[in-house]
């Protein structure tokens, strides 16, 4: 590509409001197999298509996580939880090999992560959308591992009480604050993916009622959550009986709660 159509696909990048043009022209360049095949590309990240969907893949905790369109793009924010699931499952690791359940998986970059850092660890993922479970299946070591359904219904049965970490990043925007959302959320990623009921916590609250009977005894759930609905999350979890704390990252700008079992079967 000469420094002519570099230099153009940066100007048109820069005018649709592309804050990382240069970055963003180089990664389209890249996968471009032409020049029309590049018009092609520039045309769909100006009208403002996320550059994970359009290049098929998002970088998550140094990995290359494929994203089909339509499905959620992994956000760096969500590294946080990768950080706290791989802390534990590393613990357990020096004992035995860890379980660990990527709930609301979308892509499965969280399973992807644990995959990779934490080796000895024997990953499960699973969400509602068969297009994120599609992905997940590439992301995964093992395709068999990512299932589709509600919630825990998705789940084989003989994985009841065996999980050492449910990681989960479910949908937590109150349905009335989608549409102030940035349009390449809103306008580029489903729904489901996004949607958390009236309060935000539809999916928390059934999460927070239904983990303990997939954890084994002290099993843990990491799931992200935001600033202002910390308290409620960790709050639901506590009512279901479990020892709840609410983590930050204000580098990354990430909540978390983590919620251990406290019963002894
Ligand atoms: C915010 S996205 C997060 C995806 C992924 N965990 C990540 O961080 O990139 C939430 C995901 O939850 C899934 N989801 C929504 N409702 C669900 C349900 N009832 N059961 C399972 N998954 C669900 C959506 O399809 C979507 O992929």
């Amino acid at each position: 590509v000469s420094d002519e159509v570099g230099a153009s696909v940066v100007a048109r990048l820069r005018a649709a409001g592309c804050v990382f043009a240069e970055d963003e022209a180089r990664l389209l360049v890249e996968a471009a197999p032409d020049a029309v095949a590049l018009d092609a590309l520039v045309s769909r990240r100006s009208h403002g298509a996320p550059l994970e969907h359009i290049l098929g893949w998002a970088e998550f905790r140094g990995l290359r996580v494929r994203v089909d369109e339509g499905v959620f793009v992994p956000r760096r924010r969500t590294e946080f939880l990768a950080d706290l699931a791989i802390a534990e499952g590393a613990a357990i690791s020096g004992v035995r090999a860890p379980t660990v359940l990527d709930l609301c998986c979308g892509a499965g970059a969280l399973a992807a992560a644990v995959e990779s850092e934490v080796p000895k660890a024997r990953v499960f993922a699973a969400d509602l959308d068969g297009a994120a479970v599609a992905c997940a299946r590439r992301n995964l070591r093992d395709a068999d591992h990512a299932f589709e359904g509600d919630l825990f219904d998705a789940i084989p049965a003989d994985l009841q009480g065996g999980l050492d970490v449910i990681v989960v990043n479910a949908p937590y925007v109150p349905t009335g604050e989608i549409r102030h959302m940035p349009p390449e959320a809103r306008d580029f990623e489903a729904r489901i993916a996004l949607d958390g009921g009236t309060d935000g916590l539809d999916l928390h609250r059934r999460i927070a009622a239904e983990a303990d009977g997939w954890l084994v005894d002290g099993g843990l759930v990491v799931i992200e959550t935001s600033d202002d609905q910390a308290d409620r999350t960790a709050a639901l979890f506590t009512e279901q009986g479990f020892d709840a704390r609410i983590e930050t990252d204000p580098d990354r700008d990430a909540t978390a709660v983590t919620a251990r079992t406290t019963r002894r079967r």
